[in-house]
């Protein structure tokens, strides 16, 4: 075998609550924004498909699981809804999702799969939204006092706790880019969410601390390297300036404790500081990680500003650099997404040097394909053979960083059985199982499916 990989590797999937569960209002649970959006804007989701049945996951998650194991998973993330066990974000505690999250910790126990638990994928509960989202301290609050219970409950058995995922996400698509509920384009309002997040995030890690569980937390964030166009001064600084904005905002704080100084100047040269408490800076600065969950895709190129933008225009990161396409670049077409594999190794290798080489895994990397049906096999199965190229040829340069030092501990795929996926619903399928959305969500293994049950019963290829 050519790239064995480090003993005890995590090697699984990645999912979420809302995208999988389904059962949306079953049970006790209560609308998170996703709900609420699609009911007033039905026409923003692909195929006008909305989160109400996410792939069943909620009724059918043994059998579920069941394939987890046959697969080679050792190790599984989904997240915990606050819409589902808090169902008015703040308050009474639902005995059913209790019931429903202790079934699925106690199954995947029982199957070999260890869990590991994020608590916010992008699923603000609508009252909370109401009351102004992370730009409110009560809010703030509220999701510290939900982690916490989660912790509480749940804490015996679950090791590996995530804040967030892609706290980014909700800033860039939510109060930016208009692709996401509230769909507000205001960066001051950008730049406040990102800190109370980040204050959210840091509050939940003193919260878990505290409670000295015998186990990690950490959060998950996607990290797009940003390469130059060139080695002219000016594309550098553009590239430097994109890391800040994408990379650094929460990379810094969460692992160093303090965010990037030069971020801090750009925000503060225009007006756009957040407000904050003293007291805040503090909490952030002692609270950092123990362990960091990357998601990798796409790497960004960068190029020096080539106009200037319109002086109405409300202001973008963008503003301050150009997005480069490079020419003859590799693309995954129905994503839209670069592929550039290198990136992984980079990553690994930035963390080793530059942040005391912290403890990470892989938590998402992955391959969206549109009409996965015409690559059906004679046996009734995806041969998905691109999808075991892309995770190889990654896997590759992983191997690479952790033969050099850095200090990676596993591999998961997004995702594990095909799931709605935000604004672009069913669209692109990323998993190692099929779902039949037409045959009663019919589960049927792909071939990267069980090709990555040799990888991992070898623990490399
Ligand atoms: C990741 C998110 O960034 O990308 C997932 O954590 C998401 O929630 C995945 O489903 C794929 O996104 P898309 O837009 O390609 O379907």
């Amino acid at each position: 075998m050519k790239y064995q990989f480090p003993e005890n590797f995590w090697w699984g999937s990645a999912a979420s609550g809302p995208q999988t569960e389904g059962a949306a209002d079953v049970d006790g649970r209560k609308p998170s924004i996703w709900d609420y959006w699609y009911e007033i804007e039905p026409g923003r989701f692909f195929n006008g498909v909305g989160p109400k049945n996410t792939s069943n996951f909620y009724y059918q998650y043994k059998e579920d699981i069941a394939l987890m194991k046959e697969t080679g998973h050792n190790s599984f993330r989904t997240s915990i809804q606050w819409s589902r066990l808090i169902p008015d974000g703040i308050g009474e505690v639902n005995p059913k999702a209790v019931e429903f999250y202790n079934n699925v910790i106690d199954e995947m126990l029982k199957q070999g799969v260890e869990p590991f638990m994020n608590l916010y994928h992008f699923d603000m509960p609508l009252s909370m939204q109401e009351k102004g989202g992370f730009e409110s301290r009560e809010v703030i609050e509220a999701y510290v006092t939900f982690a916490e219970t989660c912790f509480k409950l749940f804490g015996d058995r679950v090791k590996y706790w995530f804040t967030f995922n892609e706290p980014i996400v909700p800033v860039e698509a939510g109060y930016l880019y208009d692709m996401h509920y509230p769909n507000v384009v205001d960066f001051k309002r950008a730049a406040q969410v990102a800190f109370g997040t980040t204050l959210a995030h840091a509050k939940a890690v003193k919260a878990y601390h505290a409670l000295n569980l015998d186990g990690k937390i950490g959060i998950i964030l996607n990290l797009t390297p940003s390469y130059p166009r060139s080695q002219n001064p000016a594309d550098l600084r553009a590239a430097h300036i994109a890391d800040l904005f994408f990379n650094r905002s929460f990379l810094d704080p969460v692992t160093r404790g303090e965010f990037p100084s030069d971020l801090v100047e750009i925000l503060r040269e225009r007006d756009f500081l957040p407000n904050y408490e003293p007291e805040d800076l503090e909490i952030i600065k002692e609270n950092t990680v123990d362990i960091l969950g990357v998601n990798y895709y796409q790497p960004r190129r960068v190029k020096a500003k080539e106009n200037m933008p319109h002086p109405d225009a409300p202001f973008m990161p963008e503003h301050l650099f150009d997005n480069y396409e490079m020419p003859f670049r590799k693309m995954n077409p129905y994503r839209g997404w670069e592929i550039y594999e290198q990136a992984i190794y980079d990553i690994a290798i930035n963390l080793r040097d530059n942040y005391g080489n912290i403890p990470f895994f892989i938590s998402e990397n992955g391959m969206g394909v549109e009409g996965e049906e015409r690559y059906r096999n004679s046996d009734g199965f995806i041969e998905d053979t691109y999808r075991i190229e892309f995770i190889e040829s990654h896997l590759k340069w992983l191997h690479k960083a952790i033969a050099e030092g850095a200090n990676c501990h596993g591999y998961h795929l997004w995702t594990f059985m095909d799931c709605w996926s935000w604004a672009n619903a069913y669209k692109n399928r990323y998993g190692f199982v099929e779902v039949n959305l037409d045959e009663n969500y019919k589960r049927t293994v792909k071939a990267s499916g069980k090709w990555f049950k040799t990888l991992t019963s070898q623990n490399g290829f």
